[in-house]
């Protein structure tokens, strides 16, 4: 069903807020990889579907990502699905669901041949099948065997050639587009079902109530709750700040993950791709201390490790430069041509943001905030899960989260590098398989709620008059310095606890916010003001599930718990807040010690070593 412009108003405060309606069978809010892919799969089954997003498809931060898509191919050598499910359970430091990740891995080859098929321009070997490239933790036969080369890679701007080709798919499908939209908040009914959500339009100022028997959530990752992230400025997890202020929890946000390899100082993204084609790293003393770290794999160790191992060379005052405080990342060895072939863009951003030129000097590096494990419980159907009577696995009607947003979870404790990418398609394939078994094309659908916009308006009315004594960017700085210096690589109860008083008294400080600009139109004032309110209630929710878990794994290593404790914590975390409070509540989940399918065992935890 498409009805779209009926209007209606809303009164706040004596001022009113136009409505204009639309209905779908489907909204997707947002238009990275994994929204396309939910787009397309929509619209393919006859769906009638909307795609909200607040910028231009193409400028969605899948665009940015580099080194590649991993699916066991085999282009360029041995390689089998179940070889990957292994490095991703182990990479995953057993925090992930084995049934989500044998579905990941045993469709991620043909999603990449989907991908391929619809014109992904794919670096191609001499006999013209796909490019695969080694990445960190991808090995072969179950960890025994060498580096697998498993990532699909477009030069070093995989990314970019992924979504503009799920782009093109989009419209040639119908899909409705809403560019420069902004999702202020979910429509939830009384019986806890979503119904939709409610958005302002950018350019004009106006407001649009989406009803749709699926919500599907493609929002992307939080990363700009920290000062130094290779994520855009647009990664606010305004799914995830949705979630929260709907009374959801968010799963296991204290798994952080930082990529070994951002610039120095400008924290962009050097990808892992370098190191896939022969690049290392050295410390001051020029030693290649990855052969310390990790042995057998060395550079192409999992990014925890990589990243732990800097700050431990740095710390122990191994560090390069003035201050001794990074690494190098070395290229120069390697045949120019090589260089200008499969890392032109890695190249150019060592150029421009470090002055460095690859083929004859190392690049400096530094860990840098890059992805979330945590987000939006789901399961691998893309379905939102929360807790009810004992049932941890209970689906939220009418909602869903796929991509970064989501925590499936496939990446647990820690994602493998190009596994991010695999993520977005399959499980937003997955959702629209999913969405056309739950939603029957233009069924009519109930009317909605008769407060179903008094959540985002009365929020948004509230921002807009906001008249205390701190601008958002004062805040924003605060939070981000915060987990900066309190939720980093290395992590105490000491340092965690300052943190968790810390942040809360930036969240409890937001209720004297001001904003200048009282207009709707542009109004990047309100906007970055909306924007802060979804990083801060998720750096809050991070900080608390990280002084809560008393272990180290993955990416969470904590100096006073530094074994992983299984009997203990094996189990994800659930965080919830209570807005007026400005409180937090922590509940578990278990992890999925179960596989899909007979055709995999269960692969049973171990030490996790390299
Ligand atoms: O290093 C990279 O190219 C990043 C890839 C990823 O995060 O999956």
């Amino acid at each position: 069903m498409v009805a779209t412009g009926a209007a209606s108003s809303f009164s706040i405060g004596g001022r009113a807020y136009p409505i204009t309606d639309h209905t779908f069978d489907v909204v997707v809010v947002g238009a990275g990889g994994a929204g396309l892919r939910a787009v397309v799969g929509c619209a393919k089954a006859g769906l009638s579907v909307a795609c909200v997003t607040k910028v231009f498809p193409t400028r969605s931060h899948t665009v940015a990502a580099q080194g590649g898509v991993a699916a066991a191919l085999g282009n360029m050598g041995p390689d089998d699905w179940k070889w990957h499910m292994y490095d991703t359970v182990k990479g995953s430091d057993w925090l992930g669901d084995q049934d989500a990740i044998e579905y990941l891995c045993r469709n991620a080859p043909q999603a990449v041949y989907e991908l391929e098929h619809w014109g992904v321009p794919f670096s191609r070997t001499s006999e013209g099948k796909i490019y695969q490239r080694p990445f960190g933790g991808m090995t072969t036969d179950f960890g025994k065997g060498p580096p697998a080369q498993r990532t699909c890679a477009a030069a070093d701007r995989t990314g970019h050639a992924m979504l503009h080709t799920m782009y093109g798919q989009a419209l040639k499908h119908e899909t409705k587009f809403f560019i420069e939209y902004f999702a202020i908040d979910l429509i939830m009914d009384a019986a806890g079902a979503c119904r939709g959500v409610v958005c302002l339009k950018l350019d004009d100022g106006t407001i649009h109530r989406f009803r749709a028997g699926l919500t599907v959530l493609a929002t992307g990752g939080y990363g700009r709750a920290y000062l130094s992230a290779t994520s855009a400025h647009t990664c606010t997890g305004d799914g995830g700040g949705m979630v929260l202020r709907a009374g959801l929890p968010l799963q296991d946000m204290e798994f952080v993950q930082f990529h070994p390899t951002g610039i120095y100082g400008a924290g962009c993204l050097i990808t892992e791709g370098a190191r896939g084609e022969g690049g290392y790293l050295t410390n001051s003393e020029g030693e290649r201390f990855m052969e310390r770290y990790a042995p057998s794999v060395k550079d192409l160790a999992p990014r925890d490790m990589v990243s732990r191992a800097i700050t431990m060379e740095v710390r122990e005052g191994r560090g390069v430069g003035k201050k001794k405080d990074h690494a190098f990342l070395h290229l120069e060895h390697l045949d120019p041509a090589i260089l200008a072939e499969r890392l032109p863009g890695i190249s150019e951003s060592a150029r421009v943001f470090a002055g460095v030129d690859v083929t004859r000097q190392p690049i400096p590096i530094l860990p840098t905030v890059h992805y979330n494990m945590g987000g939006i419980p789901t399961n691998y159907h893309g379905e939102v899960l929360r807790k009810i009577d004992g049932d941890p696995d209970a689906v939220v009607p009418g909602l869903m989260a796929i991509g970064e947003a989501a925590c499936v979870s496939v990446h647990g404790a820690n994602r493998l590098g190009s596994n991010s990418l695999i993520d977005l398609v399959v499980f937003g394939r997955a959702a629209g398989q999913r969405a056309a078994e739950l939603v029957k094309p233009g069924a009519t659908q109930p009317e909605l709620p008769a407060d179903s916009a008094q959540l985002s308006l009365s929020r948004l009315d509230r921002f807009l008059h906001a008249n205390g004594d701190t601008g958002a960017a004062t805040l924003r700085d605060r939070m981000q310095r915060t987990m900066q210096s309190h939720c980093a690589v290395y992590r105490t109860g000491e340092v965690l606890d300052e943190g968790v008083s810390g942040i809360n008294d930036v969240w409890r400080a937001g209720v004297n916010i001001k904003i200048s600009d009282r207009s709707l139109i542009w109004n990047s004032d309100l906007i970055e003001t909306l924007e802060y309110d979804n990083l801060i209630v998720q750096a809050v929710v991070t900080m608390e599930s990280a002084a809560n878990r008393k272990e180290s794994r993955g990416a969470h290593a904590r100096e006073d718990f530094p074994a992983r404790d299984d009997a203990n914590w094996m189990k994800h975390t659930l965080a919830t807040i209570d807005g007026e409070k400005k409180s937090t509540a922590i509940d578990y989940r278990p992890v999925h010690s179960y596989t899909m399918t007979n055709e995999v065992a269960y692969i049973e935890p171990k030490a996790r070593v390299y």
